[in-house]
C-alpha cells in the first residue's frame, strides 16, 4: 500500500521555514563572562580558546560589544585578588563583581546583568561555602561544605550584588535552603523586585572542568558530590528544582544542558521559565572538535543550542552567545 500521508510535501525548500516547531533567538541567550581584579589586560583561557578573563574596567565595553550584537544578558564571574576561609571577598562593596556591575550599568543601563552568587572563587579551599567536620560519610573523609552555616553567606553576597546594581541574582551554590535565605534577605533590605534565577538542578559533573581553571576555582580537596547532584538521579533531579520554585525562585536551571535534555524538559513542565547552562566542558568540546576540523563549529553549535530550546529550555547560557547571535543574524 502506497502511503496516502507524504511528509515530503511540507519540506520543500521553500516550504520549510513555516513549519519550523523550535526557533532560536538572540533574545533567548546570555552570555558568562569571567572578570578578574589582578589582571590588566585580557588573558586567554588555555582550556577554552576563544574566551577570556577581562580587566574589571573593560566592563562596560563588553557590554557595549554585546549589545551591539543583540545579546541583551550576560552572566557574571570573578575572580577576586584575595581569597579566605569564608570567601569575605565575595560580599565586599568594592569587590571585583560588584565594580564589574557598576561599570555596565553605568555605561549600557538596559543590559540585564545576571550574577552568579557563590563562594567557590572567593574562598582559599575553593568549596562554595564554609567548611568544617561534618558527617561525609566517609572515614577520613570528614571535612566538608557545611549547609547551614554557610546560607547566610549567600544571602550577604546576593544583597551586595543587588546594592551594586544588578538585574538578577543567581545562587548557585546548591545548598538546600539557598533560595528561601536569599529571598528573605533581599526582601529585608527593600529588593522585592529583584528575581532569583536559582542553579536549581546543577549536577555534579566533570564538564565543570575548564570554568575551574577559567574561573581559579579548583578544589584544594574533596568534590562537590554532597552538594551537587547525581546525574544517576533523575527523580532527585526534579525535585531540586521543585523545591527550589516553592523556596521562591523566578527561574529555574538546568545545568550542564547538552547531557541533561530529559531534566530540561522535566523542569519544564513546572510553570517556571527555564534557563539550561551549555556548561565549559560543552563548550571546550565543540570547539576542541572544530580547531581539528572533525566538525562544523557554527552548524554544530546552532544544533546543540536549537536542541536545548526543543528540550524545553527558554534561556541558554552559552559562551558560544556572540558568535550565535552573529550566525542567527547571517541566517535573516
Ligand atoms: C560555581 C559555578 C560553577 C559553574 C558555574 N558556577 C562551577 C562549579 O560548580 O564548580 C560552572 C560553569 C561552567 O562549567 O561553565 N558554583
Ligand atoms: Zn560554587
Amino acid at each position: 500500500m502506497f502511503p496516502e500521508r507524504r511528509l515530503r510535501r511540507l519540506r520543500k525548500r521553500n516550504l520549510q521555514p513555516l513549519f519550523k516547531e523550535t526557533v532560536l533567538t538572540k533574545d533567548d541567550l546570555i552570555a558568562p563572562y569571567f572578570f578578574d581584579e589582578t589582571i590588566t589586560q585580557k588573558k586567554p583561557i588555555d582550556s577554552m580558546p576563544g574566551q577570556y578573563r577581562y580587566p574589571v574596567y573593560q566592563a562596560g565595553n563588553i557590554a557595549e560589544k554585546l549589545k551591539k550584537q543583540g545579546v541583551r544578558a550576560m552572566l557574571l564571574f570573578g575572580i577576586p585578588k584575595e581569597k579566605d576561609a569564608a570567601g569575605t571577598s565575595a560580599w565586599i562593596e568594592d569587590g571585583v563583581i560588584q565594580k564589574a556591575v557598576f561599570e555596565i550599568k553605568s555605561k549600557v543601563p538596559e543590559m540585564v546583568v545576571i550574577t552568579d552568587v557563590c563562594a567557590c572563587e572567593y574562598t582559599d579551599h575553593g568549596h562554595c561555602g564554609i567548611i568544617g567536620e561534618s558527617c561525609g560519610g566517609l572515614k577520613g573523609d570528614s571535612l566538608d561544605l557545611l549547609n547551614d552555616e554557610s546560607l547566610d553567606i549567600m544571602a550577604q553576597i546576593a544583597v551586595s550584588h543587588a546594592k551594586a546594581g544588578c538585574d538578577i541574582v543567581a545562587p548557585s551554590c546548591m545548598l538546600d535552603g539557598m533560595v528561601m535565605t536569599i529571598r528573605d534577605a533581599l526582601d529585608d533590605e527593600g529588593f522585592e523586585e529583584i528575581p532569583i534565577m536559582s542553579y536549581s538542578t546543577k549536577f555534579s559533573s566533570a564538564l565543570y572542568g575548564p570554568f575551574r581553571d577559567a574561573a581559579d576555582s579548583k578544589m584544594s580537596f574533596g568534590d562537590r558530590s554532597t552538594y551537587q547532584m547525581a546525574y544517576e538521579n533523575p527523580r532527585e533531579a526534579f525535585l531540586e528544582s521543585k523545591l527550589d520554585l516553592m523556596e521562591g525562585a523566578d527561574i529555574l536551571m538546568v545545568k550542564p544542558a547538552g547531557f541533561y535534555h530529559d531534566i530540561i524538559n522535566k523542569v519544564s513542565s513546572l510553570g517556571l521559565p527555564v534557563a539550561a547552562y551549555q556548561v565549559s566542558g560543552e563548550y571546550s568540546m565543540i570547539k576542541a572538535a572544530s580547531e581539528k576540523g572533525w566538525i562544523d563549529e557554527k552548524k554544530i553549535v546552532m544544533e546543540s543550542l536549537i536542541a536545548i530550546k526543543r528540550a524545553g529550555a527558554d534561556l541558554i547560557i552559552t559562551y558560544y552567545a556572540e558568535d550565535a547571535a552573529r550566525w542567527i543574524d547571517e541566517k535573516k
